[in-house]
């Protein structure tokens, strides 16, 4: 069946914040009524093997943040051997700015459900644990309405169209979290869905052989299950059809952006919101056409495109035109993609201040095991504090850039990578607006402000 129209989440009302009023929770007959849960009877009479070697040919990548081939990690599984076997679902979008997979799980969460009915029957797992970011109180509601619709129409339960999975009858539970930036970070989902300190493990050994309660265990994002459906439905080849592909020459072992992506836009433009586009679209058509552009009255200066932890994209380079795909860090000096969620920096925001509220981000959500991140971030924030209060010298933008940099995922010395997110974010900043940190330390005060 070909996609028949360029935007694939048809259900999900991408409108902006402004008319939040046209959004509608989408329930199961809805959501029926427009296909919903056909590709989940489709893989029903499909082996699990071919399930997963669909996903991996349509090359669908994780949409959490680093991109990750999902049909290789799911492949990563050892063979059932009898004992129970977890699907993880990372909802706690706790990145600054990023607020995607909230509108998925709110307004359209069968489509988010029937992804991970999916997952659970191409990867054997039983049991499926739903962990949302504390402070999702409506989210929470939604989906667990939508949860309650599914195991009465015999999505999960005894009853389970899917039969036994794994030789266990299929459950799907929600678990909250407490509001912490770490416990996105898929192991420390784990420990804290364990009742545990949310703390990331030291790896390997990876999930998907011992992961929850030490047993084969898969984690992915909101969204990148909320994919799956379509590959299933439509197949690899229509999937591959959308978006920008493989980098011109290279050869298929590259890893390639294929099909869409949820992108949020906040800051001063007319339409903030989210919305659905092909990978490979231009950062500025994303902010003009789909964002209405500035503000009256507004320049843009600055955007962070993922998230705050992939760093820092000037709008002189954007208007060289920068795309939003995955390999945006390789072209323009970032981390890489992040969750496409766009933050807007108007030409007023000092960029010195800016940099030191992402630093008091880091110090406060640093889990404190590594030496790296948990003394880094905080000498980072401390330092930022006095240059922007006016004490700061030359020689402590030399200190900044060579902490920034030390903190980057060097091979042993970070646990996870919550550590390389602020070096990203602070280098890049203090990189590409360097007249701003110069101007700031030569303005120096006789007298401390702070
Ligand atoms: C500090 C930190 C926070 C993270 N927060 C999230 C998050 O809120 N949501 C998410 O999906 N992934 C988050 N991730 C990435 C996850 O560790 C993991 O890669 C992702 O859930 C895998 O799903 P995917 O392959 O479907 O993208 C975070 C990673 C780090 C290091």
């Amino acid at each position: 069946m070909p996609l028949d129209a360029p935007v694939l989440f048809k259900r999900v009302p991408t409108a902006p914040w402004g008319s939040a009023n046209e959004r509608i929770y989408v329930d199961y007959d809805d959501y029926v009524a427009q296909d919903g849960y056909a590709a989940l009877d489709k893989a029903i009479g499909m082996s699990p093997e071919d399930i997963v070697a669909e996903v991996k040919a349509a090359e669908l990548r994780g949409r959490g943040g680093a991109g990750f081939p999902a049909g290789m990690k799911w492949s990563f599984l050892p063979p059932p051997d009898g004992g129970q076997r977890f699907l993880a679902i990372n909802a706690d979008e706790s990145e600054p700015a990023t607020f995607k997979d909230q509108i998925l799980i709110q307004y359209d969460p069968h489509s988010v459900i029937e992804g991970i009915a999916m997952c659970m029957l191409a990867c054997q797992l039983d049991t499926a644990y739903f962990y949302i970011r504390g402070e999702y109180h409506h989210q929470r509601e939604a989906f667990e309405r939508a949860i309650a619709e599914a195991y009465d129409k015999g999505v999960f339960g005894e009853n389970s169209r899917m039969g036994k999975v794994n030789d266990r009858a299929p459950n799907l539970y929600l678990h909250r979290g407490a509001g912490a930036y770490i416990c996105g970070e898929e192991t420390a989902l784990i420990e804290s869905l364990e009742g545990k300190r949310g703390w990331p493990r030291i790896k390997p050994p990876f999930p998907a052989v011992a992961g929850a309660f030490a047993r084969p265990t898969i984690i992915n994002n909101v969204e990148t299950l909320a994919n799956v459906p379509h590959v299933i439905l439509h197949g690899a080849d229509a999937w591959k059809g959308r978006g920008k592909g493989r980098p011109e020459g290279a050869p298929p072992q590259v890893p390639a952006s294929f099909g869409t992506k949820l992108m949020g836009i906040s800051g001063p433009v007319k339409r903030p919101g989210v919305y659905e586009e092909e990978l490979g679209v231009k950062l500025t058509d994303v902010i003009e056409r789909l964002g209405g552009g500035p503000l009256p009255g507004e320049n843009i200066k600055a955007y962070f495109h993922g998230g705050i932890s992939m760093g820092v994209i000037s709008q002189e380079e954007a208007e060289q035109g920068v795309e939003l795909d995955f390999d945006i860090g390789k072209k323009w000096n970032n981390l890489g993609l992040g969750t496409a969620c766009i933050t807007v920096i108007p030409e007023r925001t000092s960029m010195v201040s800016m940099a030191r509220n992402c630093a008091r981000f880091y110090s406060h959500e640093s889990c404190g095991q590594c030496t790296h991140c948990r003394e880094g971030s905080n000498w980072i924030y401390k330092m930022l504090t006095r240059i922007e209060a006016g004490d700061g010298a030359t020689k402590d933008l030399d200190m900044l850039l060579e902490l920034a940099t030390s903190m980057g995922s060097m091979p042993g010395h970070n646990i996870c990578g919550l550590s390389d997110g602020t070096n990203w974010a602070i280098r890049t900043i203090v990189n590409k607006f360097f007249g701003e940190f110069e101007a700031a330390v030569s303005s120096k005060r006789t007298v401390s402000l702070v």
